[in-house]
């Protein structure tokens, strides 16, 4: 079930070495008095158990971000693009293809001995403005087999998995009615499977979607596992991309989803971890959701920095959450979290535009948090 570790080439010893020096050098005092564990990095503490990953940007890669393309190398031995492989950037037009930035990627991914995770062939969202305007089922259907096989083709032996087909559930488990649905039915997500398979044999297939510890939506993930599987595509793994809070979803929740995926008999990855420390305006209740809250304080409590009280709650959750991830890690493939670090992540401006979150394991300064701390000690507590 756990291919992803089969084919991750491990690190040579004197790498692990070099670079475990490095850290203890730049250790500064405060760190050095601490716990031995802190010279392990993220991929290193794990390596038993999972891969871990991040969702990289533009930035990174052409490593403007310097200190994000150095954490990179050094904690996560994974990589997805949050957004650059998708399908308005690869094919803004008709059979136009912008490979340059993506070929960075890649570049990025196999001169630095990380695993590629491609992100996303198939996606209702950020797709092209020339795809929404065709009309004909069979010209949709050979512009979507097209987008699939370039892209997989080109990319052949150089990526380890794909997410084949993104969000294609509603939230009742039904299938989301796409402009793919409606005009291809079904057999959209059949073909794509098996596009992808006849262009890149080597590569994982994955589905990949949110709100995976929901009840309806978990039912609905694993019929349609097993629909694809009963119409002969090939699935290798099942995506929970994990954008949780810091009470939502219950660990009740998210562990009889793992077990619940993993028993379809594929690997279950944790695809785009994060936690959101602020308050949605969803949850109000009676709130009306176009309600403006821009600029409010409610709503954006912690301009300046995150209470320690606050800090502390995201430590332990994480640190319970990783629990569970352990006590799974023979189901486990793979844990990537959505973001290097707080300042890049897509929650400060989501659901509400220009907020202060910190969702992730390092701060804005690029530092290792409390929540880095709690989720490292889960890899080195032998209890755990
Ligand atoms: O690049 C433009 C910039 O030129 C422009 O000035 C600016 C103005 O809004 O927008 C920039 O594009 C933004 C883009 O991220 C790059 O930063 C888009 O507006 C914004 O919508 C887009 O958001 C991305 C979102 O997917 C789009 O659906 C997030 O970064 C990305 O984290 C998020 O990732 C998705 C996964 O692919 C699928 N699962 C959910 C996850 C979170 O939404």
């Amino acid at each position: 079930m756990k291919n992803f570790k089969s084919h991750y080439p491990k690190l040579k010893p004197n790498l692990l070495i070099a670079i475990s020096l490095v850290l203890i050098v730049a250790c500064n005092e405060k760190n050095i008095t601490a716990k031995k564990s802190e010279t392990l990095s993220l991929k290193e503490a794990f390596k038993n158990e999972f891969v871990i990953g991040a969702a990289v940007n533009d930035q990174l890669i052409f490593e403007e971000d310097s200190l994000g393309a150095k954490l990179a190398k050094e904690e996560f031995n994974t990589i997805t693009p949050e957004n650059s492989m998708k399908w308005m950037y690869m094919e803004p037009q008709q059979g136009v293809f912008e490979f340059e930035t993506a070929d960075r990627y890649i570049d990025f991914s196999t001169k630095n001995n990380i695993a590629f995770i491609g992100h996303n062939l198939v996606w209702h969202s950020q797709l092209a403005e020339w795809v929404k305007k065709i009309t004909s089922k069979e010209e949709l259907n050979a512009s979507l087999k097209n987008h699939v096989q370039t892209i997989a083709a080109r990319y052949t032996g150089k990526i380890h998995g794909w997410d084949v087909v993104n969000e294609a559930l509603n939230e009742d488990g039904t299938l989301r009615n796409s402009l793919f649905l409606e005009k291809l039915g079904p057999d959209y997500l059949v073909n794509s499977f098996k596009w992808a398979e006849e262009a890149d044999p080597k590569a994982e297939l994955y589905y990949n979607d949110y709100n995976m510890t929901r009840k309806e939506k978990r039912a609905g993930a694993i019929e349609l596992v097993k629909m694809l599987q009963k119409n002969g595509a090939r699935v290798d793994g099942i995506g929970m991309q994990a954008h949780w809070g810091l009470t939502d979803p219950t660990l009740e929740e998210i562990e009889t989803s793992i077990l619940a995926y993993a028993d379809l008999g594929i690997q279950v990855m944790i695809t785009e971890f994060d936690i959101t420390v602020l308050p949605n305006p969803w949850d109000l209740e009676g709130a009306e959701v176009s309600q403006n809250f821009e600029g409010s304080e409610e709503m954006n409590p912690y301009t300046k920095k995150l209470p320690d009280s606050v800090s502390t709650l995201l430590a332990k959750r994480y640190k319970d959450i990783f629990s569970i991830f352990k006590k799974h890690s023979d189901k486990i493939s793979r844990v990537t979290f959505w973001g290097i670090n707080d300042g890049v992540s897509w929650l400060n401006n989501w659901p509400i535009e220009n907020r202060t979150n910190y969702p992730l394991l390092f701060d804005r300064e690029y530092n290792k948090k409390p929540a880095y701390y709690g989720v490292l000690e889960v890899a080195t507590d032998s209890t755990l």
